[in-house]
């Protein structure tokens, strides 16, 4: 966990967070570019004098002075959108290190990354590969392509982010790799320059990963003896974190396992890591707005919501909550919830802690999937977003808080 207390005050990456909450607006986001710089190194180093590229997966926390650290460190990009590619370009990165994944991008988009001279589409469709072909060919470009395979893997995480299963919307059949292979071979608009696979998120069993390499390579087999060659593979995202105590798996065992495998191959190894680089390195800080007592259960009711923090709703996703001052008296069961109104609107369940009115709250592991995932809904703003400087321990503000203004601005005609 990347919080500890010291005399009873929760600190975040050496920082003191009552003080920090006592001047500051709750709810918000608060992201330590330690964590984050030291978990990108632990892949970097992982690799050694291997060829690779880690490709930081920009939906898990896209805020630019994010990507700015991580382009700076040497990281290239997944993205899945137009907008997401904006960010890194405006963000210093290099759209040359840049991977544009998803099963459904517009002619805008593609014409955009086309332009934008990015390293490779990550094909997910026969329409796909036939619509950036065409793209290409009509602004005169070769459009470098990499083929996802849907290897049907099962794994151990929540059914909402597997990606790699029979019944998933990602990634082309391995029965017609061959076929989609051959046919871009022959397309004047396209190069082919990889091969791709995610199977899913928070996975933390290396054994998934292993048989989706394994596929890979024979899939890599087929197509050398169909004369086509690749220059890379890209193996995706997904290691887990930990939640809840539970033990995560180590970011260089992965990559050794991989390396071993991959290594007969020589060819550059991509990854596209998300929750992995940032998950750990982001707290939601949130204020006890009222506590009530129903006969079955006690509520904290919080100022951070379903609109702040998602992914307890979404996933039933179980995140650490912390007393940003440890009290000493007696802790309750109590369930966690937001202000907003749906009964799904909630952060944590029958958790024990000793909360009242005013007292503030650490929710821990949100830097992945925390304020990207996060809305307007019930008119509410989103929150702010700060940053402590790994050197100075300064903190910065990333984001500010939504104003309503902002919110209302586009909605016209109304009179
Ligand atoms: C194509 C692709 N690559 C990478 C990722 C990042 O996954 P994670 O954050 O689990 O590492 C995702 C997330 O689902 C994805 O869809």
């Amino acid at each position: 966990m990347s919080t500890i207390y010291n005399d009873d005050i929760l600190f975040f990456d050496g920082i003191n967070v009552l003080d920090f909450a006592l001047i500051n607006q709750t709810p918000f986001y608060l992201y330590s570019e330690k964590i984050i710089t030291d978990n990108f190194l632990d892949y970097q180093n992982s690799f050694g004098d291997n060829a690779h590229l880690i490709c930081y997966s920009v939906k898990a926390n896209s805020n630019l002075s994010v990507l700015s650290l991580l382009a700076k460190l040497g990281s290239g990009f997944d993205i899945v959108s137009g907008g997401e590619l904006s960010r890194v370009i405006m963000a210093g990165g290099d759209p040359k290190k840049t991977v544009f994944s998803g099963v459904g991008k517009t002619e805008e988009e593609i014409r955009f990354a086309l332009a934008s001279n990015i390293m490779c589409f990550n094909v997910e469709s026969y329409d796909e590969l036939m619509t950036i072909n065409a793209i290409a060919l009509e602004e005169k470009v070769i459009a470098s392509i990499s083929i996802r395979i849907n290897p049907e893997i099962d794994v151990n995480t929540h059914p909402y982010i597997t990606t790699g299963m029979k019944d998933n919307k990602f990634g082309i059949e391995q029965s017609d790799i061959l076929e989609i292979y051959t046919m871009a071979s022959k397309l004047n608009g396209i190069k082919i320059t990889g091969i791709d696979c995610h199977i899913g998120s928070q996975i933390t069993d290396l054994k998934p990963f292993e048989e989706s390499v394994s596929k890979i390579i024979s899939i890599i087999n087929l197509l050398k003896n169909n004369n086509i060659q690749l220059n890379h593979i890209d193996i995706g995202g997904g290691l887990g974190i930990s939640y809840n105590n539970e033990e995560s798996p180590n970011k260089s065992e992965f990559i050794s396992r991989i390396i071993d495998l991959l290594k007969p191959l020589a060819t550059t190894i991509l990854i596209e890591p998300g929750r992995s680089i940032v998950g750990e390195a982001g707290i939601l800080v949130s204020k006890v707005v009222n506590t009530k007592s129903t006969p079955s259960k006690k509520f904290i009711i919080v100022d951070a919501g379903m609109s702040d923090l998602l992914r307890p709703p979404l996933y039933n996703a179980f995140h650490a909550i912390k007393e940003v001052f440890h009290n000493n008296e007696s802790k309750f069961l109590c369930d966690v919830v937001g202000p907003i109104c749906e009964t799904a609107d909630f952060l944590g369940k029958d958790r024990t802690l000793s909360l009242s009115k005013g007292d503030y709250i650490a929710i821990e592991c949100v830097g992945a999937y925390g304020f990207t995932l996060s809305s307007n809904y019930n008119t509410r703003l989103k929150p702010a977003e700060y940053i402590i400087n790994k050197d100075t321990k300064s903190i910065r503000e990333i984001r500010k808080r939504d104003t309503i203004d902002q919110i209302l601005d586009n909605e016209i005609e109304y009179l």
